[in-house]
């Protein structure tokens, strides 16, 4: 397999849980307990601009409703995607993925981009956050890592950037995946922690891939994930388990 870049331990959202989701916040959050590699939802404004947001609306963490890809980044930059958290984060912004790379950059973070295209705009997504990507991170020492559900999405991202890292995310062992995750170079598979097991980790290590898996919060699932040879593993729980090494505490 080729060398491994990646933090084992990736902060899910930024920092999950205890901050607002998939803003600077979060990842600062993270980095406070010692993260050096995040995980992100990224999508496109109506005007292209690919920005962190995990669902295709805004209601749940914002409070404003309706579909984020119709509005322009200019009415999304000024969005409070915080308050809905807690006061301490009212004013919170929704952040680029500029802003996002800025930061990863000038701390030295790694950073693993989920392509989430809102229903539609997959190949256009793929595409233009793979640009992006190669243009933001030109010259770091490590590439993000560029994951999707949607093969659509990383087939663009493909032939938009080839040497940018690409990783198929899984829900389940769907019919088709191990060669799709071939077909599209991927470097690793991200799996659901529910379905990997031994054999999964096996498989996928003799076709040359990594395996990670999200979202583990407690300890017992991960010192199992540990134990069977996981590359890494992307949780909210940032409180709970240390980033800096294998072991898992309770
Ligand atoms: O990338 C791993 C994980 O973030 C995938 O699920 O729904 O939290 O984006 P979700
Ligand atoms: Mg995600």
């Amino acid at each position: 397999m080729a060398p491994w870049p990646y933090p084992f331990w990736i902060a899910h959202r930024g920092a999950g849980k205890l901050a607002p989701e998939n803003t600077l916040a979060a990842f600062r959050v993270g980095a406070a307990h010692g993260y050096r590699a995040f995980e992100c939802d990224v999508k496109l404004s109506a005007d292209g601009v690919p920005f962190l947001l995990h669902d295709a609306t805004l209601q749940r963490t914002t409070r404003e409703r309706g579909i984020a890809s119709q509005r322009s980044w200019s009415e999304l930059s000024r969005i409070d995607a915080g308050g809905w958290h807690g006061r301490t984060y009212a004013g919170e912004t929704l952040p680029s993925f500029e802003a996002i790379s800025a930061y990863c950059r000038r701390n030295g973070f790694a950073l693993n981009a989920e392509i989430k295209p809102t229903p539609g705009d997959e190949v256009e997504t793929g595409r233009v956050v793979a640009r992006e990507a190669a243009r933001l991170w030109a010259g770091a020492p490590v590439p993000p890592l560029l994951s999707s559900f949607r093969p659509d999405a990383l087939a663009a991202a493909q032939s938009a950037e080839p040497s940018l890292p690409r990783a198929l995310l899984l829900e389940t062992w769907r019919s088709g995946w191990f060669d799709e995750a071939q077909a599209l170079a991927c470097v690793a598979v991200v799996a659901d922690h529910a379905i990997v097991d031994t054999e999964a980790v096996a498989r996928i290590h003799a076709a040359g891939m990594r395996l990670l898996t999200y979202t583990v919060n407690d300890p017992a699932p991960a010192r199992r994930l540990v134990e069977w040879g996981i590359d890494g593993i992307i949780t909210d729980a940032v409180d709970r388990f240390s980033a800096g090494e294998l072991t898992v505490f309770d």
